[in-house]
């Protein structure tokens, strides 16, 4: 399988990247921390939420458009920022942010992706894309890329607040991805069985951190850059340093990694723009409840304060529609835009949006409602939030 005609749903395009993209690579894309009890719930807990069917209402002319953060955006869908795009497929990132201009969402740039700031900007002919931003102890470093951001037009900050710590996760150590990766004979088999992922590498020269190598002092290959990299995230990242980034970034900034009511109320405070009620993918802190699950008391408590935004186990239009449904006024796709890369590239990434929006506007209508911004808790049938 793999023609366009043949992907209806994001499970193929994930079954596709996983025959397509080296293991150690694929399995940094699907996996979470420790037990994977949270990386499972944000997906499974959607399936707790029932939708009321509506009939015999005049749903002719349907509106997906909405706005995030004062932009026009085509569905109330952007791209998450996800770590090493760029080893999906090479090039992913420009891939994707691409993919994302010609749909009309917008795509968020990792610190940690392949492809730098500059390298996004130029590909995309300067087309505005939103940057997330990890704190690191380098507080210059710092400083430099919001100003990189800044330059390359980047209308949004997206701050990341929940990897002051990295948790463990399982699938990474035995598959020795750390930086540098670990080219175990067996490593180099599995990459040398996936032939367009090579041929793509090779062609290409971004291979490495762009954010970092070459922007810090002393770190110009990847053993400098694992000496540095494993000092780096910043434990002692409070309200202050969020303070402070606020006074320095003149643009939108939004906050990610809030899953608890008084956090979301503290985000307020800040003078932030958005919050982003998040789990890290079920990445970081294992136990800590779906993504889904968290939103409706943070929209509740400060939706009218904040735009609230959800990531975490979306893989479909009728997850889009319930997370708006509960308050959310956009969501991010992190997953299924990595297996769309991984499967197939840009038309892969193309493919993963045109699949959301599709499903998001059917599932709208059989719910009777015509516009997304309308959106509200009476597409849900009670209790929502649901008893699980
Ligand atoms: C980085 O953000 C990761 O979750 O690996």
């Amino acid at each position: 399988m793999s023609s366009l005609s043949d992907i209806n749903e994001i499970e193929d395009l994930r079954r596709l990247a996983r025959q397509r993209v080296p293991r150690m690579f694929y399995e940094y894309a699907d996996s979470g921390s420790w037990t994977e009890s949270t990386y499972r719930a944000n997906q499974r807990e959607f399936g707790n939420i029932l939708l009321r069917q509506r009939v015999a209402v005049n749903i002719g002319e349907r509106r997906l458009a909405t706005r995030m953060l004062g932009q026009d955006v085509a569905m109330p869908v952007a791209i998450a920022p996800t770590g090493l795009a760029g080893m999906q497929h090479a090039d992913g990132e420009i891939l994707a942010a691409r993919a994302a201009r010609d749909f009309g969402v917008p795509f968020t740039l990792s610190t940690v992706s392949i492809c730098s700031i500059e390298d996004v900007a130029e590909a995309t002919g300067g087309h505005p894309f939103w940057f997330q931003l990890y704190v690191m102890r380098d507080r210059a470093f710092v400083e430099r890329l919001m100003d990189r951001a800044r330059a390359a037009g980047c209308p949004a900050l997206v701050l990341t607040l929940d990897l002051p710590v990295s948790a463990q996760r399982h699938k990474d150590l035995r598959n020795g991805l750390s930086a540098p990766p670990r080219l175990t004979p067996w490593n180099l088999l599995n990459m040398m069985g996936k032939p367009r992922w090579c041929l793509g590498m090779l062609g290409t020269r971004r291979r490495t951190f762009g954010n970092i190598i070459g922007h810090v002092r002393g770190v110009d290959d990847m053993s400098s850059l694992a000496d540095w990299s494993s000092r780096q995230y910043d434990p002692t990242l409070d309200w202050d340093d969020v303070a402070w980034i606020r006074r320095r970034w003149p643009g939108k900034l939004v906050l990610k990694g809030i899953q608890d009511v008084e956090d979301a109320r503290l985000a307020c405070q800040s003078g932030a723009d958005a919050l982003i009620v998040s789990n890290h993918g079920g990445r970081q802190l294992d136990g800590a409840p779906a993504s889904i699950r968290a939103l409706p008391a943070i929209a509740q408590a400060v939706g009218e304060r904040i735009e609230v935004h959800m990531d975490g186990g979306i893989r479909s239009g009728q997850d889009v529609l319930k997370a708006v449904a509960l308050g959310a006024r956009g969501v991010y796709i992190g997953r299924p835009m990595l297996y769309g890369l991984g499967a197939m590239g840009q038309a892969g990434v193309t493919r993963a949006l045109e699949i959301i929006r599709k499903e998001l506007d059917l599932t709208m209508a059989f719910c009777g409602h015509t516009d997304i911004r309308a959106v509200g808790t009476d597409i849900l049938l009670p209790p929502h939030p649901p008893a699980s």
